[in-house]
């Protein structure tokens, strides 16, 4: 199977409970104040449908489909809209591991370089919109 087929079935079993978003933000916003700050205003029960679905896009982009929708999170996330700090990446890629360790019943430390790989192309389009 290839990186993208591994991760596309693991996302497949993470969002099989609801629960995965709410670790996510969870561990997320644990991992820094100033990202904590960022959703003091937000619906998070939004935010955990829009993510879920952001989260989607990265993997199909890896798989070939266009990356429109995700030049269009680069803007939002970019300097003039949210001003997400570059160095933000790493702490929200890093929670996503952390969660798909916790929920994915099938995880391996192979599963976890998968999805890096498969994360990167996605990450660096949006960082790199900044
Ligand atoms: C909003 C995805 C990284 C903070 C959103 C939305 C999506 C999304 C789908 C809703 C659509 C929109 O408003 O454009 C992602 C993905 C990321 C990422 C896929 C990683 C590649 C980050 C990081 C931060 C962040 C690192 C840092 C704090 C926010 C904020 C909002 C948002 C503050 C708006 C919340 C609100 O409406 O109150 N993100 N995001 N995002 N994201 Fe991200």
């Amino acid at each position: 199977m290839t990186p993208t087929d591994l991760v596309f079935q693991s996302y497949g079993r993470c969002c099989r409970n609801d629960e995965f978003f709410v670790d996510f933000y969870d561990f997320f916003m644990s991992s820094s104040d100033a990202i904590r700050n960022r959703f003091v205003d937000t619906d998070m029960s939004a935010q955990r449908h829009l993510l879920r679905n952001g989260v989607m896009q990265i993997i199909l982009v890896a798989r070939g489909m266009s990356d429109r929708k995700l030049k269009d999170l680069g803007q939002s996330h970019n300097r003039h809209n949210y001003n997400i700090q570059p160095e933000w990446y790493g702490l929200w890629e890093e929670a996503l591991l952390k969660t798909v360790r916790v929920h994915d019943p099938e995880y391996t430390p192979e599963l976890r370089e998968a999805w890096r790989e498969v994360l990167k192309p996605g990450i660096d389009l949006i960082r790199g919109a900044y």
